[in-house]
């Protein structure tokens, strides 16, 4: 009998480290030509123009990754972008937090 509650206490503990495993894994973003991944991207190389004094153009996302994390997602991006002359590729990392600050019925 003690045994018995021994084994079962294992196997839940061994399943919940699965479960958090996959829960905190990366997962492959499927359509990279959605909209969000285009503005995501566009964002990225915008901010990072803002950030370095760049001249780069986003062009196309080629990959990505997400995960949830905190109030929102996390992305982890390769994408192309064009310094005037070449495409190059690039790695970017973007958290994005939604956050509702108000619904209601509007009534005009
Ligand atoms: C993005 O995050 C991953 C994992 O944390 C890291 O390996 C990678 O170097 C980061 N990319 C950039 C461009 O910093």
């Amino acid at each position: 009998m003690k045994s018995f509650v021994v084994v079962v206490v294992v196997m839940l503990a061994s399943t919940a480290a699965v479960d958090s495993k996959v829960l905190r894994s990366w997962r492959p973003v499927k359509n990279v030509d959605d909209p969000l991944m285009k503005f995501l991207g566009n964002f990225a190389v915008k901010e990072d123009d803002r950030l370095t004094g760049m001249k780069l153009t986003f062009e196309k996302i080629v990959q990505a990754e997400y995960r949830s994390g905190g109030n929102g997602y996390k992305y982890h991006l390769i994408l192309s972008a064009n310094d005037g002359f070449t495409s190059n590729m690039y790695a970017a990392n973007v958290s994005v937090t939604w956050k509702l600050n108000a619904f209601g019925a509007f009534h005009a």
